[in-house]
C-alpha cells in the first residue's frame, strides 16, 4: 500500500520505517529541510536500538524515502499519517497547532483519490471531527472539489528504547473510524503484523484488533498512559510507606503483582516516571475532565505523588549528608528511562534544580548525553564521560536511569574514589549486597539497608524451617 506519513519525530518516523519492513511503500514528509536531509543520506535523527539499520535497509529497497515537501507525499499516499508532536501548554491542555497546520495542508493537497487520514499523533480527546472540518477548511482554500476521505484515529503505544520490538508484537491494534471503507484499509495495512509475520513469536494467536468510534480510540490512548503512570504512582507511594514500616518494596511488587488481576509489570518503585508521554498525557486528561466539569481527584494525585517521588533522593541524600550546601552530589545516568538519549520531563531535571537549589555542587555521566548537548538545565551542572571522573570527589552518587552498563561497573575501585562512599539507588536497580560489599552505604527506594536485611534474614529462613510438616491426612 501507499502510505505517507506526515511528521517524522519519535512516532512519525518508527512508525514509517516499520510500516516499510512489512512491505508497504512509505513517504515521510516533514517541514523540516535539514532534517529530510540528514535522513536522505540515511541517518536517523534520532536514538532508537535498531532503528538506523532499518531506515538504511529499507531505503536501499526502494520502500522508504523522505521529502519535506507535503504535496508530494498527500499526492502519493492513499493512507496518510498525521503523526506531529502535541506538546503540552502551560495550561496541560495539548497545544494542536502542528496537527491543524499538517490537516490544513492535507485538505490543501487533497487529488482524486480515496484517502484514510490516520491520527497516530496523541490529540485532545474529540479530536476526529475537528481534523475532518480543518481538513475540508484546507480543501476549501485549495480551491478544490476533492474531500473523499475518512478520518481514523490509532494511537501508538509504542515505548522508547523498544519501539521496534512494540510495533512488531503489540498487544493490541486499535482502529476508531465509522468507516467501513477506512477500517478495512487499516486492517489490509496492518495485516502482516496481525498475523505475527514479524513477531518474536510467530506462533502466537493474531494480534487483537478492537474497532471503535473515534472518542472512545482517542480516550484509549490517554487512559492507558494514565492506568499506567497510576500504577507507578501508587507502587512509589507504598514505597514510602515500606520505607516507614520496614518493608521491602520490591518484594511487595512481587507479592501482588503474583495476582493475575494485578500483573507485575509497571511496578518498578524509583525516583518517578517521565518522558515524552505520561506527563503531558495525564495532565491532557485532567484538563479534558475539567473543560468537561469533572475533577479528576485520583489523576491529579497520581501527578501530585510523582512530583513528590521525583525529590525522594533529595531527602535520602539529607538523611545521610545532613546539610548539602557545598556538597558534591554524582549523577549515574540523565535521560527519563535506558536505551534513550531523551530528556523531555526527565526526573533528574527536577533533582537538579532542587540539589543546585540546596547549594549543592551536581555532577553527571549519561552514557548518551554529551556536553556538546544544549539543555538549559544542563548547563548548572558538570557532566563527565565515564563513572570514574564522576565518582571523584563526590559525597554520594545516586542513580537515576538503569542503564545495563552501570550493573558492570567496578564499585569498589569507585568507592575508593570517593570520601565516604554513599549511593542512592533511584531504581532500584543495583545488587544492594554486592554495593555494600564493594564499600557503599547503599541506599534504595522503599527498602530495609543491608545490615537490617542480613540481621532479619537468617531468623526468618530458620523459621520457615522450623515449621512443623502439615501430615498428607
Ligand atoms: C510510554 C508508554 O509505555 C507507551 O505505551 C506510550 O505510548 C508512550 O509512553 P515511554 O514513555 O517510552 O512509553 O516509557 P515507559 O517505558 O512506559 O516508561 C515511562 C516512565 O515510567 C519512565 O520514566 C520509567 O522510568 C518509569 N517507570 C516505568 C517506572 O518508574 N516504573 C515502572 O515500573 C515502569
Amino acid at each position: 500500500m501507499q502510505v505517507c506519513v506526515i511528521g517524522t519525530g519519535y512516532v512519525g518516523l518508527v512508525t514509517g520505517v516499520c510500516l516499510a519492513q512489512i512491505g508497504h511503500q512509505v513517504i515521510c514528509v516533514d517541514n523540516d529541510a535539514q532534517k529530510v536531509k540528514l535522513m536522505q543520506s540515511g541517518q536517523s535523527p534520532i536514538f532508537e536500538p535498531g532503528l538506523a539499520q532499518m531506515m538504511a535497509a529499507n531505503m536501499e529497497a526502494g520502500r522508504l524515502e523522505f521529502t519535506a515537501d507535503l504535496r508530494v507525499g498527500v499526492e502519493r499516499g492513499e493512507i496518510l499519517f498525521i503523526a506531529v508532536g502535541t506538546p503540552a501548554l502551560p495550561s496541560g491542555a495539548s497545544d494542536t497547532r502542528y496537527v491543524e497546520a499538517v490537516a490544513r495542508g492535507i485538505g490543501q493537497h487533497l487529488n482524486g483519490g480515496y484517502k484514510v487520514i490516520v491520527n497516530k499523533s496523541t490529540v485532545p480527546i474529540g479530536s476526529g471531527d475537528w481534523v475532518r472540518r480543518i481538513v475540508l477548511d484546507g480543501v476549501a482554500e485549495g480551491n478544490s472539489e476533492h474531500t473523499n476521505f475518512d478520518v481514523v484515529s490509532n494511537p501508538e503505544f509504542l515505548r522508547e528504547g523498544s519501539a521496534i520490538y512494540d510495533t512488531f508484537n503489540p498487544d493490541r491494534i486499535v482502529i476508531g473510524s465509522s468507516s467501513e471503507r477506512a477500517i478495512d484499509l487499516m486492517q489490509q495495512l496492518y495485516a502482516p503484523i496481525v498475523t505475527r509475520q514479524f513477531a518474536q513469536y510467530p506462533d502466537l494467536p493474531p494480534v487483537p484488533v478492537l474497532v471503535t468510534d473515534l472518542t472512545s480510540a482517542e480516550t484509549i490512548k490517554y487512559a492507558a498512559n494514565a492506568f499506567l503512570a497510576t500504577k507507578i504512582s501508587f507502587i512509589n507511594e507504598v514505597s514510602n510507606i515500606c520505607d516507614r514500616v520496614g518493608a521491602d518494596v520490591t518484594l511487595v511488587a512481587q507479592g501482588i503483582g503474583l495476582d493475575t488481576r494485578i500483573g507485575h509489570k509497571f511496578l518498578q518503585a524509583g525516583i518517578g516516571w517521565g518522558g515524552s508521554c505520561f506527563p503531558k498525557d495525564v495532565s491532557a486528561l485532567v484538563h479534558t475532565a475539567t473543560d468537561y466539569g469533572y475533577d479528576a481527584q485520583l489523576l491529579k494525585s497520581t501527578i501530585e505523588t510523582n512530583r513528590q517521588q521525583r525529590l525522594i533522593a533529595v531527602e535520602k541524600l539529607q538523611q545521610v549528608l545532613k546539610i548539602l550546601k557545598g556538597k558534591t552530589i554524582g549523577l549515574l545516568g540523565l535521560t527519563f528511562k535506558p536505551d534513550t538519549d531523551d530528556l523531555r520531563d526527565a526526573p533528574a531535571l527536577d533533582l537538579i534544580d532542587r540539589l543546585t537549589h540546596l547549594g549543592a555542587k551536581v555532577k553527571a555521566f549519561d552514557p548518551l548525553i554529551s556536553s556538546a548537548r544544549s539543555h538549559p538545565d544542563l548547563t548548572k551542572i558538570t557532566l563527565t564521560t565515564n563513572a570514574e571522573d564522576l565518582a571523584m570527589g563526590c559525597d554520594a552518587l545516586v542513580l537515576i536511569t538503569e542503564w545495563q552498563e552501570f550493573q558492570l561497573l567496578d564499585y569498589t575501585h569507585l568507592a575508593s574514589l570517593m570520601e565516604r562512599p554513599t549511593i542512592v539507588d533511584g531504581r532500584n536497580y543495583l545488587d544492594a549486597v554486592a554495593l555494600t560489599n564493594a564499600g557503599f552505604d547503599y541506599i534504595g527506594i522503599g527498602r530495609p539497608r543491608v545490615d537490617l536485611v542480613e540481621s532479619v534474614l537468617p531468623n526468618r529462613l530458620t523459621q520457615i524451617d522450623d515449621l512443623p510438616l502439615k501430615s498428607a491426612a
